[in-house]
């Protein structure tokens, strides 16, 4: 059993990933979320995470983080997203309320308290992760990884060579890639190479709660795959969560990884090294190349079952 925290900001994307972690509860211990603004505003992906935790009747500890990025202003996605974070679904408001405590003191009470490593998984820019390393260096040593969604080997998406996680916030991912804790990196290519079909998200469409979430969130978020006429799209956010629960569908490399803070055009690249000449690698981490699409979206649906069945 693997002890989690997610670090999101919710998001689309960052929603179907909780769910299917939540689903898997016996493999991954979810301690906790904490929040970051990324996809929209700190309040508006917050208040999103809430109302699917009241949705669902979880009551998971939810610690609010950093409203912008280290140095770069706030640029959040209404195109992808809406301007709520999470357009699409209709949900109440919800009565529950973050713990009061800053995500990076959450992080801080949690590793120290923890007797086994934990692993952070982070599905949003990288504010959190990198100010907490920073403040707290000495609790290192109770990180057992940290699997990221973001950035690419060769592409991006926010920019022709820049993903938005680490584009958002550049400075802080430099401190979490030199962080030397064994980092995981879900970048852009794995993640297509996931991709669901845009046929196969009908399937979700009569079925109970947690499918009628996942459908709802698809009519909106693969709207940019249909205006850009393809016939799947990414889900980004669930590769590490998928990766920690079947690394064994993924190709892997481990490779030097560097970020991009400054650049015309790149700002927010992670400068992945694969050029292949083993003298030169530094700070290894682990690179996830691509994955079994099938089983990846079976991973999906067999969550959705599990979710559909348990709060019928
Ligand atoms: C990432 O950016 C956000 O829009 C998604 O939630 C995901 O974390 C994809 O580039
Ligand atoms: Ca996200």
């Amino acid at each position: 059993m693997r002890n989690i925290i997610i670090d999101c900001d919710p998001g689309h994307d960052d929603i179907i990933a909780i769910m299917v972690a939540v689903a898997h509860n016996k493999e991954l211990n979810l301690l906790g979320f904490t929040t970051v603004a990324g996809n929209q505003t700190l309040p508006k992906v917050t208040n999103n995470l809430l109302k699917v935790q009241s949705y669902f009747g979880w009551n998971y500890p939810v610690s609010m983080g950093y409203d912008s990025p280290l140095i770069r202003p706030l640029e959040v996605q209404p195109a992808a997203h809406g301007e709520s974070g999470m357009d699409g679904p209709v949900l109440a408001e919800s009565p529950l309320k973050p713990t009061g405590m800053h995500a990076i003191e959450y992080m801080r009470k949690t590793l120290s308290e923890a007797r086994e490593k934990v692993t952070f998984v982070c599905i949003g820019p990288l504010t959190n992760m990198g100010l907490f390393l920073k403040t707290y260096p000495e609790l290192q040593e109770k990180i057992d990884c940290i699997a990221i969604m973001g950035g690419g080997i060769y592409n991006g998406n926010i920019l022709t060579k820049a993903e938005f996680n680490i584009y958002h916030d550049p400075d802080a991912a430099k401190i979490v890639f030199e962080s030397g804790v064994k980092v995981i990196m879900a970048g852009i290519e794995v993640c297509y190479s996931g991709s669901i079909l845009l046929t196969e998200t009908e399937k979700a469409k009569d079925g109970g709660r947690a499918s009628k979430l996942f459908y709802d969130l698809m009519q909106f978020y693969q709207r940019y795959a249909i205006r850009n006429g393809w016939d799947r799209t990414a889900i980004f956010d669930c590769t590490p969560v998928i990766y920690l629960l079947h690394p064994e569908y993924f190709v892997k490399e481990e490779r030097d990884v560097h970020i991009e803070t400054v650049g015309e055009y790149c700002r927010g690249m992670t400068v992945v090294d694969t050029r292949g000449y083993a003298d030169e690698i530094k700070n290894p981490k682990t690179v996830l190349v691509s994955v079994d699409r099938e089983k990846f979206v079976d991973v999906i649906f067999e969550s959705l079952n599990i979710l559909d069945q348990q709060y019928a």
